[in-house]
């Protein structure tokens, strides 16, 4: 079968490429993939930075925001038949495994034993099959179809608010207002989710007014240009008290910034991977002081485990419902496997890139 493949550590190896189609054992399902979405974790990867072939291959077949059709299944498998859209889930537990990965809480991994598929150990979605246990397959109800690929980009904000809520259960909490700094597809996920609880919801970008605005003002949320403004106190003192600051662009600095805008009580969540090298003087003093005055958290976040998968389904519908038509348009790029490396391209008007294994049949999944 085609798959795009990379040799881990070597900068542009990226290829399309003839591998072995995999054959499900006893109790698995043969998947086949309708498209994958293509995120930074893969640019890095694509890069030779990141990424860790299954042992004993030498190469790593890349994609880890998948959506595909349930192609045939093994004696064994009870929920699943052919023709069911399913999302996989990225990451594994660890063999040992640890007291998280022992009860499913994978995302919280210890001891960083854990594999995730297209990234580390095992290989990935972005190949015209792929073999999965039926515990790590999410069902899409069939309306879905047209944007069931933006699930697991949704999870990292799910699983985000979730840690957000129980950490918050440490007080009488009645949030009001969010800031979500990045207008990329997780900041904008992550956005859509806190509308659909109620807040009042600023998405900061750097990107000059245009499709991200449109689609931040479409959600009845607000658009930040980082160009006219700072992240700082004076931003509070003009929209009001910020209890929730989502950072989703992995520009470490902005992290700190946060810390010293968020209100009283507040959280500041980082979920953005910044792989780079950048020191930035900080006044500890101020923020250190800030932190313990205010009650404030801080806290990382890192990949989602079934529940927030399953959340996720719920409110895929939910903003399809309510804002019908919103999730398409954060899919501005759909591109054959050949041309998979242009999904990497950042360009003004890009959201989300994802790359079309196999096209819908006609009629099937389209929006109603
Ligand atoms: C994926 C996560 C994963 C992380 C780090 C992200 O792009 O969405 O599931 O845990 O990369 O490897
Ligand atoms: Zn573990």
């Amino acid at each position: 079968m085609k798959a795009v493949i990379v040799t881990p550590g070597r900068p542009r190896s990226g290829r399309l490429a003839e591998v072995p189609q995999p054959v499900p054992k006893p109790g698995e399902v043969l998947v086949r993939m309708r498209e994958v979405g293509i995120d930074g974790t893969d640019a890095e990867i694509l890069d030779g930075q990141y990424g860790e072939a299954p042992p004993g291959d030498g190469y790593l077949i890349i994609g880890h925001e998948s959506l595909g059709r349930v192609e045939t299944v093994t004696g064994g498998v009870e929920d699943l038949v052919p023709g069911d859209w399913v999302v996989a889930i990225v990451r594994r537990p660890d063999p040992v495994p640890c007291p998280n990965c022992a009860v499913g809480e994978w995302d919280m991994c210890l001891n960083g034993l854990y594999s995730e598929r297209g990234i580390k150990g095992l290989h990935g979605f972005l190949a015209e099959y792929y073999v999965e246990q039926p515990r790590y397959l999410v069902k899409l109800p069939d309306e879905l179809t047209s944007v069931g690929v933006l699930l697991e980009p949704l999870t990292i904000a799910e699983k985000a608010l979730d840690q957000i809520e129980r950490i918050q259960s440490r007080l009488v909490w009645q949030p009001d207002r969010a800031v979500v700094l990045g207008a990329g597809p997780v900041g904008l996920l992550a956005a859509l989710a806190l509308r659909l609880r109620e807040l009042e919801v600023y998405v900061y970008d750097r990107a000059e007014p245009g499709l991200k605005s449109e689609l931040v003002e479409a959600m009845g949320a607000h658009y930040i240009w980082a160009e006219k403004r700072r992240l700082d106190h004076k931003l509070a003192d003009e929209i009001g008290p910020i209890d929730v600051i989502f950072e989703a662009t992995g520009y470490s600095p902005l992290a700190f910034d946060a810390m010293d805008t968020v209100a009283p009580n507040g959280i500041v969540c980082l979920s953005g991977v910044s792989g780079g090298g950048r020191t930035v003087q900080v006044s500890a003093d101020h923020l250190n002081l800030e932190l313990v005055l205010g009650n404030r958290v801080v806290f990382g976040t890192v990949n989602a485990n079934r529940r927030h998968f399953e959340a996720g389904v719920q409110h895929l519908s939910e903003i399809e419902a309510r804002w019908p038509g919103l999730l398409s348009r954060i899919i501005t790029t759909r591109l054959p496997m050949n041309r998979f490396a242009e999904a990497l391209q950042r360009q003004p008007g890009n959201v989300k890139a994802v790359v079309e294994v196999f096209p819908l049949p006609a009629g099937v999944g389209q929006p109603v």
